[in-house]
């Protein structure tokens, strides 16, 4: 049995060129070689006010995306957290073993709940929500950023708590960084990841960005104070857009090198601007082509819930009957002793 992988994207902002180059380009690369689970968590995304007729149009772009950069639905189950009301009947079960300290100091809590006025109790239980996602369907390996490793630090913790309190019943996933893929800055600020919900022009590419603007935030990438490329001393900026290129054109390092040395700074630009716009240019259309059917998307996502309710319900069965609470099935009837 091949193993399963299990990963998430918030439909929120915008997905981008480090997106696609640090993950999604590496899930279509990945998905014939395990059983994947590519889930749009909007009950993630509510934990922070959503405009409901944004966050409906959200979802149907970030499958059509997924669609359009090659997970081919025949293979991995593309689907919606909220169509399986697991998720949110997991987290409960496992809020209730999770201590509010391990929440507390989760970084990203920190940071966002410093930006709201009132912090709702979601954005607390943010990683106990993605703990259930992940536990749900047994994963083994979750492909996630550097930035999404705490989390998956305390998803590890929850489910030992949980198999120590009522026996063994999670798989402990492996916290997988990803070894292959580009890390990709923001243009504007080559010191920090690109973001997603970062604001500002100039800080992103966006996959549906047009070509004029593609070329307008990468001629404007904040570089040094060098005239040209120089391998000796590569400023974070100038790397960045290096990186960028080489992700694009699969080159080596060699003929990085070759091509670059003294190249001035604006030609570089102009150069990576085009590397990405021929690429996005057939992304691009293979989006306007599956959104034109306004049927498919909805189908396909459709199907990947179907396909991973019956998972995602025997785990909560066991989980509910390990912990002595009601099910469907069972009714209060014990475990048998071989699950
Ligand atoms: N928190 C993740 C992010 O912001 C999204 C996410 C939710 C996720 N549930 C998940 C990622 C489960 C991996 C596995 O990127």
């Amino acid at each position: 049995m091949k193993a399963r992988v299990f990963s998430g994207v918030q439909p929120s902002g915008n997905l981008h060129i480090g997106n696609y180059l640090g993950a999604l380009g590496n899930w279509v690369r990945m998905q014939h070689d395990y059983e994947s689970i590519f889930c749009i968590v909007d009950l993630h995304a509510v934990t922070v006010f959503q405009p409901p007729e944004e966050l409906r149009a959200k979802i149907l772009e970030i499958a059509a995306l997924f669609l359009a950069a090659g997970i081919d639905p025949k293979h991995s189950s593309i689907m919606v957290q909220s169509a399986v009301p697991a998720h949110a009947e997991l987290a409960w079960m496992l809020t209730c073993v999770t201590p509010v300290g391990w929440l507390e100091r989760m970084t990203q809590y920190k940071a966002k709940a410093a930006a709201q006025q009132t912090v709702g109790d979601g954005l607390l239980q943010y990683p106990v929500l993605m703990a259930a996602d992940i536990m749900l369907y047994q994963a083994a390996i979750v492909p996630v950023g550097e930035d999404q490793a705490q989390h998956l630090e305390l998803t590890r913790d929850i489910a030992q708590r949980f198999n120590s309190l009522y026996g063994e019943t999670f798989v402990v996933p492996q916290t997988s960084l990803p070894t292959v893929g580009a890390r990709i800055m923001g243009l504007d600020d080559p010191t920090t990841k690109m973001s997603k919900s970062a604001a500002g022009a100039g800080h992103a590419v966006a996959l549906l960005d047009p070509p004029d603007r593609i070329r307008k935030t990468i001629m404007r990438a904040t570089t040094d104070s060098n005239p040209a490329v120089d391998f000796a001393s590569l400023g974070p900026g100038v790397e960045n857009l290096m990186n960028i290129f080489q992700a694009y054109s699969g080159w080596t390092a060699e003929q990085m090198r070759t091509h670059f040395t003294g190249m001035r700074y604006g030609d570089l630009k102009k150069q990576v601007a085009e590397m990405v716009i021929s690429h996005l240019e057939p992304f691009q259309q293979r989006y306007r082509q599956i959104t034109s059917d306004p049927g498919y998307v909805a189908g396909v996502l459709r199907q990947g819930a179907e396909r991973v309710a019956p998972i995602a319900n025997s785990t909560v069965e066991l989980v509910k009957s390990r912990m002595g609470l009601y099910t469907e099935k069972r009714g209060l009837a014990p475990p048998s002793q071989a699950e």
